[in-house]
């Protein structure tokens, strides 16, 4: 995929009936094709303790996936595995049917057997399953991006890339992305499909990924990261975070938000959270327009920590 096939826009505010709108993160398009705001939400949060199973307050989940819409976030990422199921359920009660332009990417490749357990399987039949289940537990006819949640170590990736290939071919899933990977995995998927997004974790202290980020940035290809607020922690006080975010009047996470959404402009971060008023202190940190010193602080100090805690 040539690098200009993600572009990169600001948008008014047309999508939002709140002062908070994500629309103001920018734009992306996925493949080449599918718009998206750049500030998406993680909707791994919404299940119970664990990943597992329906999460305690089951009125808020559905209050907080309400809320995306009128926030601009027309991006939400989930998975067959989140509960398993209940992530896509609750997606589906909350907003279908689905408003114009909104992107709901869901991932297979997972299995779940209790709380915090994964087991990766890649068998081609089994992802085919969970691509139909899916369609079915999210009420759609296509899915628009799904995402290989992991490669299954025990099945040639080559399998395992072209079930893709057919999941596409099918028309069953519009685009397709990896995710914890590396760049030869993608540089070898390619070979079988257009690698519309990488999911891999990254923050501001977690730097592990940053040559996948930068392959794609030059790629065009969509960098979702996992755990940008390295689940939770740099939301809380008492990180490198805290000196800056006083001088913006902003959260630690909000600074980390800011941080990692100018980082790139193929960044499309996914913050999860089970609670409304998270979910709008989040969506604000668009409006928070980091001066390159700041920003070059921040970078050089979460490198520093990163190499320093590995
Ligand atoms: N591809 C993969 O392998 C993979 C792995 C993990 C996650 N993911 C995806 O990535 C998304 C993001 O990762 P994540 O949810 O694990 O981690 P995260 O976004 O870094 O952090 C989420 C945690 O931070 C808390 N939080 C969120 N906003 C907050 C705020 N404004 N103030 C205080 N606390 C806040 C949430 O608790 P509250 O609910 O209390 O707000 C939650 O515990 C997931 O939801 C999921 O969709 C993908």
């Amino acid at each position: 995929m040539p690098a200009e096939a993600g572009t990169f826009l600001r948008k008014g505010r047309t999508m939002s009936t709140s002062s908070h709108d994500a629309a103001r993160s920018g734009s992306f398009k996925i493949g080449g094709d599918l718009d998206v705001n750049r500030l998406g939400f993680g909707a791994m949060r919404i299940t119970g303790k664990g990943v597992w199973g329906p999460p305690a307050d089951h009125d808020e989940a559905i209050r907080t996936l309400k809320r995306l819409p009128e926030l601009g976030v027309n991006f939400i990422d989930t998975a067959d595995s989140y509960g398993p199921d209940v992530s896509e359920w609750l997606i589906r009660e909350a907003l279908h049917p689905y408003p114009k332009g909104l992107t709901i990417a869901t991932k297979g490749g997972l299995t779940r057997s209790g709380p915090d357990i994964w087991w990766p399987v890649g068998r081609p039949e089994y992802l085919l399953q969970q691509v139909h289940k899916s369609l079915r537990n999210l009420g759609v006819e296509q899915i628009e991006l799904w995402q290989l949640h992991r490669i299954d170590p025990k099945v040639p990736a080559d399998e395992q890339f072209d079930a893709i290939k057919s999941l596409l071919d099918q028309k069953l899933v519009r685009h397709a992305g990896l995710s914890e990977v590396s760049i030869a995995d993608i540089e070898a998927a390619s070979k079988f499909f257009d690698v519309a997004t990488v999911q891999n974790r990254y923050n501001l202290v977690d730097r592990t990924s940053e040559d996948v980020l930068d392959y794609c940035t030059a790629q065009g290809i969509g960098f979702i990261p996992w755990f940008p607020l390295a689940a939770g922690d740099l939301a809380k006080p008492g990180s490198v975070l805290d000196a800056i975010s006083g001088k913006y009047n902003a959260t630690p996470g909000q600074i980390a938000l800011a941080w990692i959404l100018r980082r790139s402009p193929v960044m499309l971060p996914i913050p999860g959270t089970s609670k409304v008023a998270h979910l709008e202190q989040n969506v604000a940190a668009v409006d928070i327009i980091l001066s390159d010193e700041d920003f070059s602080a921040l970078d050089a100090e979460g490198r520093r920590l990163f190499q320093s805690a590995t």
